[in-house]
Order: structure tokens, then C-alpha cells, then sequence
């Protein structure tokens, strides 16, 4: 895989270190891991323990952690129009990678964005827009506590950014935007190859190569607004013949590095959870390495493998 963030990089290293070690390398046809992944531990990302952040200013806006933002007057969600190399609208109804904004911190107040496909958003005229790949030409960005951001989602579709001082917070001042710390994790690794099979032979020469897939019901437009079944349906549809088509029989082994039972859908129940994690387990079973969840510790309930199995949201 071509990581592009090489903190999870490391991460996954370990994961495989610490379970080639327990398999002691020995090729046993039958050894499957079933691992948890330590986010958090060696690499302290906000999202995963806040307290340890308390006493930095404004701490809920570190840096590397992604943003969504949503018109209190118009309940639209700003989004980065085709992921990024246009114009910044605010005309979506589900928030997902599109609409996710991350943020490079300067100081406790001022910020840089960048968007799904990793431009930076900048200013053209009046209208914000994401197109170019230097940090400089991008604008910062002042974020204000409380209720939002100085932006004006001015209309249906085009952000302008004129109202760069706003008066008050109210409800019915289209400027005022509701901003939600989002999980940022792993998006990165989504623009890895379409095609995991394009780094085939990347593993020739290797001892028992192992190709490491990342699978999240996440970060990608096609989840919003798919209902629980959808969800599970995906999950034994098209990863199981993702999984099915990485799988060959005289290639690397395969491994499910990365997953998690949390999705974009609102208020499922714990049965649902049950439901979803289920047919992961089912069919990242059938990884021939096996697989790892992200995470073991997480103040996100149902991203701690630890939570999901003392509160009986998954069985092993
Ligand atoms: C930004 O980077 C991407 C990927 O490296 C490249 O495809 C694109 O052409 C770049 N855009 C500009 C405006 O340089
Ligand atoms: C959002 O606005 C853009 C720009 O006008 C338009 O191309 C796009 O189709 C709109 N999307 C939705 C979901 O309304
Ligand atoms: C999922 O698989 C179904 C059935 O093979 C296919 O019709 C659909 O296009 C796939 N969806 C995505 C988003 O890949």
C-alpha cells in the first residue's frame, strides 16, 4: 500500500511485527491474526484520548484533525465540490470525505484547510475555492469558539468569503456555520491504487508477503446516506469480492489491516452495530493473513475493539 500518511504506516508495521512474532514466522497455512491496531499509543492523535490535550488552548482544533461544517440556516453542509480542483459549495445534505476539511494549525486561532483530494482552500476573488497543492497560495483561515466559522454561506452554492467579520451568532445569520470535529483517520490511505493488485509485484522477492487492505464503511460519498442493511449488504457484496479478487492463490497473503463497525448512519441500534461488525467478521475472516481493528483504545465507543466486545457489540 502506498501509505501516504506514514504514521500509519508505522502503526501497521507494528501490527505485523507484533503478529509475525506470535506466528514466530513459521508458514502455518492455517494462521489467521486477529488483531487490534494501537492508534493512539505511539502516535497521539486528539480525536482518540482529548485529556491528553487538556491545558492547549483551543484544543479541539489540533492539527491533522478533519472538520465538517454545516449552515445553521440552511442545514447544507459545505463540501469540496468533486473532492477537491474547484469550487467550494455548500449545498450537501449528508456530510462524508467530500465534505470533511482538514486542518493544518498555526496557532490556536488561525488555520489552512485542505480538502478530500488534498488541495488547499484558497480564494479566487470572492469565491473559495480548493485548487492548488501549495500551502502558501492558500488563505488562513480565522475560527472563532463557540458556534462557527467566518465564513458566508452566501448562497445555495457558492461559499464567498466576504463576510470575513461577523456580528453575533444567531440562528438565522447565514455565516454562521456549525463545525464538527470529525474522525480524520486514514483518508490518505484511500488514495492508495485503485487496484491493490498493481503492487503484486512490488512483493516479488519477499519472504511470505503479506498486501495489507484498509476497509471503512467511511470516508467516502457513496456511504451517506446508505441505510443499515445497505451498509451490511456493501460489506458482503463488494468487499467480499474486493477481498475475493486480491486473494490469489500463488500471491501475497492478504490482510484486512484496518476496519472498524462505525458507519455514517445516525441512531443504530446496538443490534444494528451487532449486525454490521458481524458480517465484517465474516468476511475479513476470510482475509488469508487475517485482519486488525482500528482501534483498541478510543474514547469513540465503537472505534475500541476493547468497548465493542465488554459491551457485547462484538463477539469473537
Ligand atoms: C496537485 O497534485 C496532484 C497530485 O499530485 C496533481 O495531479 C495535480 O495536477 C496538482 N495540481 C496542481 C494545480 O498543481
Ligand atoms: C451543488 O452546487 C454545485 C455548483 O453549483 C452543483 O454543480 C452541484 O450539482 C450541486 N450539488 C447538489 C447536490 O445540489
Ligand atoms: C456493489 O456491488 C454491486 C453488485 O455487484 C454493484 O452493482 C454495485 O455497483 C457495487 N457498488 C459499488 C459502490 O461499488
Amino acid at each position: 500500500m502506498r501509505c501516504v500518511n506514514l504514521k500509519i504506516c508505522l502503526l501497521n508495521l507494528l501490527t505485523l511485527f507484533s503478529v509475525l512474532s506470535l506466528s514466530h514466522g513459521r508458514p502455518n497455512p492455517e494462521f489467521r491474526a486477529k488483531a487490534v491496531n494501537l492508534g493512539g499509543w505511539l502516535v497521539t492523535e486528539g480525536w482518540i484520548k482529548p485529556s491528553l490535550f487538556d491545558g492547549i488552548p483551543n484544543k479541539d482544533f489540533l492539527d491533522g484533525i478533519g472538520l465538517q461544517f454545516k449552515s445553521v440556516t440552511t442545514r447544507k453542509y459545505l463540501c469540496a465540490e468533486s473532492g477537491g480542483g474547484t469550487v467550494i459549495v455548500a449545498n450537501r445534505t449528508a456530510a462524508s470525505g467530500w465534505e470533511t476539511f482538514s486542518l493544518w494549525r498555526l496557532d490556536e486561532n488561525t488555520f489552512r484547510f485542505r480538502v478530500f483530494n488534498k488541495q488547499f482552500v484558497g480564494l479566487d476573488g470572492v469565491k473559495v475555492v480548493a485548487v492548488s497543492n501549495i500551502s502558501t497560495n492558500s488563505k488562513t483561515f480565522h475560527v472563532e469558539k463557540e458556534s462557527g466559522n467566518s465564513n458566508r454561506a452566501k448562497t445555495d452554492d457558492v461559499v464567498t468569503a466576504d463576510a470575513l467579520e461577523v456580528n453575533g451568532w444567531g440562528d438565522d445569520d447565514p455565516s454562521v456555520l456549525q463545525e464538527m470535529v470529525y474522525n480524520r483517520i486514514h483518508i490518505g490511505c484511500i488514495a492508495g491504487p485503485a487496484d491493490p493488485r498493481e503492487l503484486f509485484p512490488l512483493t516479488n522477492g519477499f519472504m511470505r508477503p503479506v498486501i495489507d487492505v484498509h476497509y471503512y464503511n467511511l470516508f467516502q460519498y457513496l456511504f451517506s446516506g446508505m441505510t443499515v442493511q445497505q451498509n451490511i449488504d456493501f460489506v458482503y457484496n463488494n468487499r467480499s469480492s474486493q477481498l475475493t479478487h486480491v486473494t490469489t492463490s500463488n500471491g501475497p497473503l492478504t490482510f484486512v489491516g484496518e476496519w472498524v463497525a462505525e458507519w455514517q448512519v445516525n441512531g443504530a441500534a446496538k443490534d444494528d452495530y451487532e449486525r454490521f461488525g458481524r458480517a465484517q467478521l465474516d468476511v475479513y475472516g476470510r482475509a488469508t493473513f487475517g485482519w486488525a481493528y482500528w482501534a483498541f483504545e478510543n474514547v469513540n465507543n465503537h472505534w475500541s475493539l476493547e468497548w465493542m466486545i465488554n459491551n457485547g457489540y462484538i463477539k469473537l
